[in-house]
């Protein structure tokens, strides 16, 4: 699959079925993950993975109780960590780290989509359950967390804004 295919193809699912993702798949998007551009290449975030049944159902009640974060077999969660910026003083701190790890998290996405797996993007979540959840250092900033596995269900193509409304000449 090429990128625009996996642009294409890649979309929410909320639905997993009960099946491992194959470690060599995992790899390629650690891979991806660490590819992702960063400010001054500082790589102000951190990734850690979750397949612990009892840590998934905590910070599935941590993000509104969300299934798809008790169903997926493996969740990511990428992390903010503002010491790394620091070299760039408060936009390095209060911005460029989370942006960091934005990028991080949609390349993951999309290497997960190329590889035929289903993601969605959870961002709707208390970031101090989360924290509490996986007990992170200080300073570690919960930004998204992505449940990865294989799709259980075909979710409806989701609408965007006209490009003419998204894009405009100045
Ligand atoms: C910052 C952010 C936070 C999101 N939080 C959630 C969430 O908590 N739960 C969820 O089911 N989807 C969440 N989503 C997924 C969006 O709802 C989804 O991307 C959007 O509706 C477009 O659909 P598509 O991803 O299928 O194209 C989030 C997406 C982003 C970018």
């Amino acid at each position: 699959m090429n990128l625009f295919e996996a642009i294409e193809k890649r979309c929410s699912v909320r639905k997993y079925k009960p099946i491992p993702v194959e470690a060599e798949k995992l790899n390629k998007i650690y891979d991806a993950i660490n590819k992702a551009p960063s400010a001054g290449n500082l790589q102000a975030y951190q990734v850690y993975t979750v397949t612990n049944s009892e840590i998934k159902q905590k910070l599935s009640k941590a993000a509104l109780g969300q299934e798809s974060l008790i169903q997926a077999p493996i969740l990511l969660i990428f992390c903010a960590v503002p010491a790394r910026s620091k070299k760039y003083g408060k936009r390095g701190e209060t911005l460029y780290c989370i942006q960091d790890a934005t990028i991080a998290t949609a390349y993951a996405q999309l290497a997960a989509t190329a590889l035929g797996l289903a993601t969605c993007w959870v961002g709707a979540f208390d970031e101090s359950e989360v924290i509490k959840a996986l007990k992170l250092p200080i300073g570690h900033r919960p930004v998204a967390i992505l449940p990865i596995g294989y799709a259980n269900e075909t979710p409806e193509q989701t609408t965007r804004m006209a490009l003419k409304n998204l894009i405009k000449g100045i």
